[in-house]
């Protein structure tokens, strides 16, 4: 094992996109929802020319399954977010720029 040698210089934000079958007990996922918040994040960071500070990556299930939006987690602080939706996705990404 040995460090990667590149990461992101402020954040990475990881979107949930994971799919189940809408009958499943924990719900459908994340799913398209994600994967709309991952689109409208990737152009956030392209329009801001933040390529090297902020990555935007799929993920699978971060365990709090929201009905609504997608979950997106945050390193290296931690953070943790449900219900994000398109609409927030430039808000997040100007946030973990300073992050
Ligand atoms: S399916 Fe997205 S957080 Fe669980």
């Amino acid at each position: 094992m040995r460090p990667a040698p590149f990461r992101p210089s402020s954040a990475h934000l990881f979107v949930c996109t994971n799919a189940r079958a809408a009958t499943d007990p924990l719900g459908a996922g994340c799913g398209a929802r994600g994967a709309s918040v991952v689109e409208a994040m990737k152009r956030a960071v392209a329009q801001g020319g933040l390529a090297s500070r902020v990555w935007v990556s799929r993920t699978h299930c971060l365990g709090v399954c929201p009905t609504e939006g997608a979950a997106v987690a945050v390193s290296p602080t931690g953070a943790l977010f449900t219900e994000v939706t398109a609409a927030d996705a430039a808000g997040l990404v100007a946030a973990a720029r300073g992050a």
